[in-house]
């Protein structure tokens, strides 16, 4: 049984050696403690997994800038882990279905990802260019990708600015 809820001070350990055990390296651990000590956190999006007791997946949505004729805030996804040992089980699937369903509820316009597209467009993400948002990376653009909520509006359009937080990811 997958348990799904939002992150909790005693978790931050668990939930930073998870991050390093599934990309491999350090940085996006230290994103999510960047993320988490700026103003641009949520703290009921960022969400763990547990599979008795035990943190097996993390998800994590925060406020980016999406720069139009204002700039406007906007949710972006990353990072999201889930255990080497647990892969393949539908706990990211899980994991994203839980944070759009919170993304929803509280009236949250568009989410953004950087990610592999086959694993992304199942839950509706779409290449950005589709909405007329423009990417901050060089990457081709079905990498990019946009999931509208249904708060969103045409005039959700323009480039996407990371804050510092992400520099070093
Ligand atoms: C990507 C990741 C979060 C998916 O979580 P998961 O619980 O394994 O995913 P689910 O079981 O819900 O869904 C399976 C899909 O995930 C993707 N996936 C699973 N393991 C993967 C891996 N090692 N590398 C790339 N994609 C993977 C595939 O698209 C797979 O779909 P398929 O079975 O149709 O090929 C997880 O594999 C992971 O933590 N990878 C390392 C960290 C990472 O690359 N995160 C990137 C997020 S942008």
């Amino acid at each position: 049984m997958i348990d799904i809820r939002c992150e909790t001070l005693s978790n931050y350990t668990a939930i930073a050696e998870m991050n390093t055990l599934a990309f491999g390296q350090e940085n996006e651990a230290k994103l999510v403690e960047k993320i988490r000590n700026s103003d641009r956190y949520i703290s009921n999006l960022s969400l763990v997994a547990e599979v008795e007791n035990v943190i097996v997946g993390h998800i994590l949505f925060s406020y980016i800038d999406l720069v139009c004729e204002e700039t406007l805030q906007v949710l972006g996804l990353a990072p999201l882990a889930v255990r080497p040992q647990f892969q393949r089980q539908g706990i990211g699937s899980a994991l994203i279905k839980a944070g759009l369903e919170i993304a929803e509820a509280k009236e949250e316009t568009i989410v953004i990802v950087l990610g592999h597209p086959h694993f992304y467009t199942r839950f509706g993400f779409q290449p950005s260019v589709v909405y007329e948002i423009e990417s901050p990376f060089p990457v081709p653009e079905e990498f990019f990708m946009v999931k509208a909520l249904q708060s969103y509006q045409k005039q959700y359009k323009g480039k996407v600015v990371y804050p510092a937080a992400f520099d070093e990811v």
